[in-house]
């Protein structure tokens, strides 16, 4: 079955990106022109899959808000731009009822998913190129599940997602364990999970079987080890930039790099960080 729906968690507590998301949500943040989430509807759209549903919980409403039909009497052509997607694509919200992990956030979507594989892109995190769009081509050749990792300095496995593999060809691995932020020591490599994933349906039966795990939250990690026992699982080494908006200074990079690659606002920027001296 091809993958047609997709899921985007969106109901953390941004608590690294305090107090910009003391009354806004992090998802809400905006890199440049729109808000991250938009960039992550946006990859979904582009990536061939138009249902999609978001995951919010409390103080989350702005995001709902935002993918309404504008009705400005003014035109802009950022907001045009929007709405051409959102005539093609259906957008759904459910609340996950406490902030209980990502793991937890994800069984909110097995109503929706149903029995199809599906694509899940954390709401925090901007891939460029659309790294969904990448592993949908993987999904479709091994036919099971898919997880993006990139390679990070050694130093930093503690604060990811790590996977143990074995290579299968180029950029692919076979998933033999994952490890949720374990220490220099403990890790199995250096390819971090990024936040773009394929995931077959079975993760639910995967996720009811997994027990709160560090902080007391209920970790994708943890289910995805369960399901890499019992059904083989991929891992896509993505080529491409990814930036998590969830960090204060990837946030300050992202807006950086995207406002100089930016048609209107390249220029402007380049020369202001010259005169810096940056
Ligand atoms: P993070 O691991 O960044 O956690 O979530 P967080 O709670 O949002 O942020 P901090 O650590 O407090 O700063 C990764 C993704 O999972 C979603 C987030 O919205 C983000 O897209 N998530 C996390 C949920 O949907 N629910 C949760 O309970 C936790």
């Amino acid at each position: 079955m091809d993958v047609r729906k997709a899921v985007i968690p969106a109901a953390g507590y941004g608590t690294r990106m305090l107090p910009i998301t003391k009354a806004q949500p992090k998802e809400m943040v905006p890199v440049v022109h729109k808000p991250v989430i938009q960039y992550v509807v946006e990859e979904a759209y582009y990536s061939g899959i138009k249902e999609i549903l978001i995951i919010t919980g409390k103080h989350k409403r702005a995001i709902e808000d935002h993918f309404d039909r504008s009705n400005l009497p003014k035109k802009d052509k950022h907001i045009e731009k929007l709405d051409r997607i959102l005539n093609e694509v259906n957008i759904y919200f459910v609340r996950q009822r406490e902030q209980k992990g990502l793991g937890d956030a994800v069984k909110y979507a097995e109503a929706f998913v149903d029995d199809e594989p599906f694509a899940l892109l954390l709401g925090d995190t901007i891939t460029i190129p659309p790294c969904t769009k990448e592993i949908i081509k993987v999904y479709e050749r091994y036919r099971t599940s898919i997880i993006a990792v990139e390679e990070v300095p050694v130093e930093k496995v503690c604060l990811y997602g790590i996977i143990a593999c074995k290579p299968v060809e180029n950029s692919i691995y076979l998933v033999e364990d994952l490890v949720e932020k374990p220490s220099v020591d403990e890790a199995p490599s250096n390819l971090a999970i990024l936040g773009r994933y394929i995931l077959t349906p079975e993760i639910f039966d995967c996720l009811k079987n997994t027990k709160p795990g560090k902080s007391g939250e209920i970790q994708l990690t943890d289910a995805m080890r369960i399901l890499s026992k019992k059904e083989y699982m991929y891992a896509y080494l993505f080529k491409g930039k990814r930036f998590d908006i969830g960090n204060k200074a990837d946030w300050l990079k992202a807006n950086i790099e995207l406002a100089l690659n930016d048609k209107e606002l390249g220029e402007e920027i380049r020369t202001f960080l010259k005169l810096l001296g940056a």
